[in-house]
């Protein structure tokens, strides 16, 4: 589990930051938002209460957009584009190599979310 210490300790800094710092940050930040998917989700699958499982599965999928802006706005910050995209390809290829399935991303799944509980309540 990553242990991050806190650059701030709960205090804005007195100064701006420099972009080293900023990358830094938003390093720290992408790590919150995964810590956060991890324990929305194993608390999901914990319970066999049916509104929790879905208000929690729906909190996690709000993180996991907030991950994936955090992780592109590292990588036009930091210049990991390039770093990224070899990451993805040499998983691609590995996917390839052995036979495993589609290596396109997965289509989103129709899931329950609060949203589509209202819906399904007013219809
Ligand atoms: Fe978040």
């Amino acid at each position: 589990m990553p242990d991050f210490f806190n650059p701030f300790s709960g205090m804005v800094p007195d100064r701006k930051l420099t972009n080293d710092e900023l990358i830094r940050a938003i390093r720290l930040d992408i790590a919150g938002e995964l810590e956060a998917i991890h324990g929305y989700m194993a608390h999901a699958e914990a319970t066999d209460n049916e509104l929790a499982k879905a208000v929690l599965t729906d909190i996690a999928n709000e993180e996991r957009v907030h991950a994936g802006e955090l992780q592109r706005l590292l990588a036009i910050l930091a210049g990991e584009d390039e770093y990224q995209q070899k990451g993805k390809l040499e998983v691609d290829t590995v996917a390839t190599e052995i036979g495993a399935a589609d290596t396109a991303a997965p289509a989103p799944k129709e899931e329950t979310t609060i949203g589509s509980l209202k819906n399904a309540k007013e219809a």
